[in-house]
């Protein structure tokens, strides 16, 4: 079933492998978010999609042990330093920004102080629990103070890997608890997932959800859902409990159900059919998610999930990639949310899931979460 080495995954990696190696090096000095006039622009070293122009480059340099590609990474990671050392700059993200980054430099290297980094961050994300009601606590900021959201799930992954390496329990405990009260609060029993849940912070009592980047209370932003599919699958991993592998399996059927016409997610899917707002990263995410899942089960469930990434990334091919020479971003049709201004505009997180899906359909599978 699997098709490693089929034309339309070689063509799409050599590509890739075109332009960043291009692109590695004309953007080395920044930290990459979105692009203007075509080029990536820098964005503050505390923004969350900070991991993933590292993480790219280390997907990149795993396949190819090209330098170009480490150089930049390691860059990238001395770049965030400065928000690492500041304590009002970081906030429940640094498992994107710092394990993509110093985790997978110290995965791939074995480097120690990109270890110290990451523990680091893990401390400071475990830090971030709160007892009463057993969930992580997203954003800083005193009205923030009851606020978790899915994305988190992609976050806890720095947890598991603390865990792992000091066999130190209390990281894998924390994690836990946050993936139990997610699976809880978050999924719906239709297999969509809330984006925010609000609790008092005081008793822990879950006071409301709300669907913060997305179209409106009760509807289904599309990047939450896969966050929510690649998170559970990601808990399963690390930890094999099969009510994590179950509600993975939950968000991705309700997510293979609402692309599977097109294999394109639009911004929400619940939101109006006019206008239409695409997020390409929406599908990538899910696309990782699903060929994860589809190692995590027998042989014949396993085809599902297979062949479904395969539609999103061929359906992300043929509608939204730019290969050019003169751009740097290689996935359009990005958004931040569904209310937010500017539409259709190239992000990093795109970029960085359209990699790491041909990463694992090339068959180089290099594992960073
Ligand atoms: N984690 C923030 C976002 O997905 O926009």
């Amino acid at each position: 079933m699997k098709d490693n080495n089929s034309d339309w995954i070689n063509q799409a990696w050599d590509l890739v492998e075109k332009k960043l190696s291009r692109v590695a090096i004309s953007a080395r000095e920044i930290l990459p978010y979105t692009t203007e006039n075509g080029k990536y622009v820098n964005c503050d070293a505390d923004w969350w999609t900070n991991g993933f122009w590292p993480g790219m480059m280390w997907l990149m340099y795993d396949a190819t042990k090209k330098n170009i590609y480490k150089e930049t990474a390691e860059t990238a990671e001395k770049l965030l330093d400065k928000a690492l050392s500041e304590y009002d700059l970081l906030h429940h993200d640094v498992g994107f920004m710092w394990h993509l980054s110093s985790g997978a430099n110290y995965r791939l290297t074995g480097n120690k102080k990109s270890y110290t980094r990451n523990m680091f961050a893990a401390n400071v994300l475990a830090g971030r629990f709160n007892l009463k009601s057993g969930y992580i606590r997203a954003w800083n900021g005193e009205e923030n103070k009851g606020f978790a959201i899915i994305d988190c799930m992609m976050n806890i992954p720095l947890l598991y890997w603390a865990s792992e390496v000091e066999k130190d329990e209390r990281f894998k405990y924390i994690a836990m608890s946050h993936a139990d009260k997610t699976l809880e609060h978050h999924l719906r029993p239709d297999g969509s997932v809330t984006h925010l849940v609000e609790f008092d912070p005081l008793t822990g009592e879950i006071i409301k959800s709300h669907d913060g980047q997305g179209y409106k209370e009760g509807s289904s932003w599309s990047r939450g859902q896969g966050w929510g599919l690649y998170g559970f699958t990601l808990s399963y991993i690390h930890t094999k409990e099969q009510r994590y592998l179950d509600a993975a399996k939950r968000v991705a059927h309700y997510f293979i159900s609402a692309v599977c016409n097109d294999w394109i997610a639009k911004c929400d899917f619940r939101a109006p059919d006019e206008p239409i707002i695409y997020d390409s990263s929406a599908g990538l995410i899910a696309a990782c998610g699903l060929l994860e899942l589809s190692k995590c089960v027998n042989e014949l469930e396993s085809k599902t999930y297979y062949t479904s990434a395969c539609n999103i990334v061929k359906a992300t091919i043929d509608n939204f990639t730019d290969f050019s020479d003169d751009t740097d971003a290689i996935v359009t049709h990005g958004t931040v949310a569904y209310h937010f201004g500017q539409k259709h505009i190239n992000m990093i997180y795109s970029d960085y899931y359209f990699v790491e899906a041909l990463n694992k359909l090339k068959g180089y599978n290099t594992f960073l979460w």
